[in-house]
């Protein structure tokens, strides 16, 4: 089979390598299609703290069972799936009470094992979740990138009351908006980012209002436009948000978190206690599958919205190229196996 492999940073090869077989408890995949994240530039570059190598890469794939180990029921082959890249133990804390994604021996497919940018891969059968056939499997590519999204709305609890501050309008920023517009119904979203063509993304993926902050203090102009949002999400992840959002918040307010920097920011307790806020963080998602599942074949929410292009496997340099180089027209990447 062909597999593509970031043999060590900067070095992309399209390899032949042998198909998997499934070990007990496991299925295996022909991967149709899969999309590409920041996280797997990231690998390529070698900007990644936990990535080892050489390491197949891809976390956002879709597929069709062909195999499955001992223990798994032979009558799975042919279901079309979708895959979790949380792969955990299962009794450790965190596992014990619901939290697989910060397993203590979390490994994440395609960053601490192989995932699925290969014509075939292995996986837990119970990451393996059944897509229905109402969703096209260029939608199904999309299911983990909402799963981000859902995890930390999960965690947020937004409700009609809430006026939403979602900074970023990547693809990550766009998956928030959509659950939060087509799933919780929040009263308003406001978006903010230093790219008009993203901001025009955000308008088209239901936000109300947005705000370049390139050259305005965004503190000032919500002042300005007496906005003091109750939920605020932080979808671009530079350490000198949280602050930010700390400062411009309603109290009582939620601010959930997704950002890796291990940079520091400044803050203040008083900032934090005196408006009793509650921070949150999310990282990848909580056994989120059925849920996007739900929202997607109920219509929830339009994953075709956030894909701007496509591929064959065998272009991957140019797609990673693109996604990498292009934010005013490029959102999500697919690559056709
Ligand atoms: P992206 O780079 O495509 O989008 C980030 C957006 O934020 C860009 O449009 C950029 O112009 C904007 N931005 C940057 N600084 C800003 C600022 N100060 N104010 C307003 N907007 C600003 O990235 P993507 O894929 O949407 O991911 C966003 C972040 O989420 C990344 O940092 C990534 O590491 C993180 N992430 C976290 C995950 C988790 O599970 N916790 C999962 C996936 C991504
Ligand atoms: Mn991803
Ligand atoms: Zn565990």
């Amino acid at each position: 089979m062909k597999s593509v492999v970031i043999q060590q940073p900067e070095v992309l090869v399209i390899e032949e390598r042998p198909v998997p077989q499934p070990q007990a408890g496991e299925v295996r995949l022909r991967v149709e299609s899969a999309g590409i994240c920041g996280s797997d530039v990231h690998i390529y570059r070698g900007h990644n703290p936990f990535a080892k190598y050489p390491r197949v890469i891809g976390h956002e794939f879709f597929g069709r069972i062909d195999a499955v180990g001992e223990g798994v029921d032979a009558s799975r082959v042919g279901q079309r799936v979708v895959g979790d890249p949380v792969v955990s133990c299962g009794h450790c804390y965190p596992c014990l009470v619901g939290r697989p994604n910060v397993c203590t021996s979390l490994q994440v497919i395609g960053v601490h094992r192989d995932g699925g940018f290969s014509e075939y891969i292995t996986l837990p059968a119970k990451n393996a979740h059944v897509v229905p056939d109402s969703i096209p499997d260029r939608e199904a590519t999309m299911i983990e990138p909402f799963t981000i999204a859902a995890n930390i709305c999960s965690q947020m609890n937004p409700g009609p009351l809430d006026v939403a501050l979602v900074y970023g309008a990547g693809p990550m920023g766009l998956t928030s908006i959509q659950a939060l517009r087509g799933v919780y119904g929040v009263k308003e979203i406001i978006v903010a980012d230093r790219i008009n063509e993203r901001l025009a993304m955000a308008k088209e993926n239901g936000a109300d209002r947005v705000i370049n902050n390139t050259d305005i203090d965004l503190t000032t102009e919500l002042a300005k436009l007496g906005i003091r949002p109750t939920l605020i999400i932080d979808a671009a992840c530079h350490p000198s948000i949280l602050p930010e959002a700390i400062g411009l918040a309603s109290p009582a307010a939620r601010i959930g978190i997704m950002g890796f920097s291990s940079d520091p920011c400044v803050i203040n307790q008083q900032g934090i206690t005196s408006k009793e806020l509650t921070i949150y963080s999310s990282r990848l998602n909580s056994n989120r599958f059925p849920m996007v599942i739900d929202w997607m074949n109920s219509k929830k929410i339009h994953p075709e919205k956030l894909i701007t292009h496509q591929f064959d496997y065998t272009q991957v340099v140019e797609a990673m190229e693109i996604f990498e180089k292009d934010p005013k027209f490029c959102c999500k990447v697919l690559l056709k196996f």
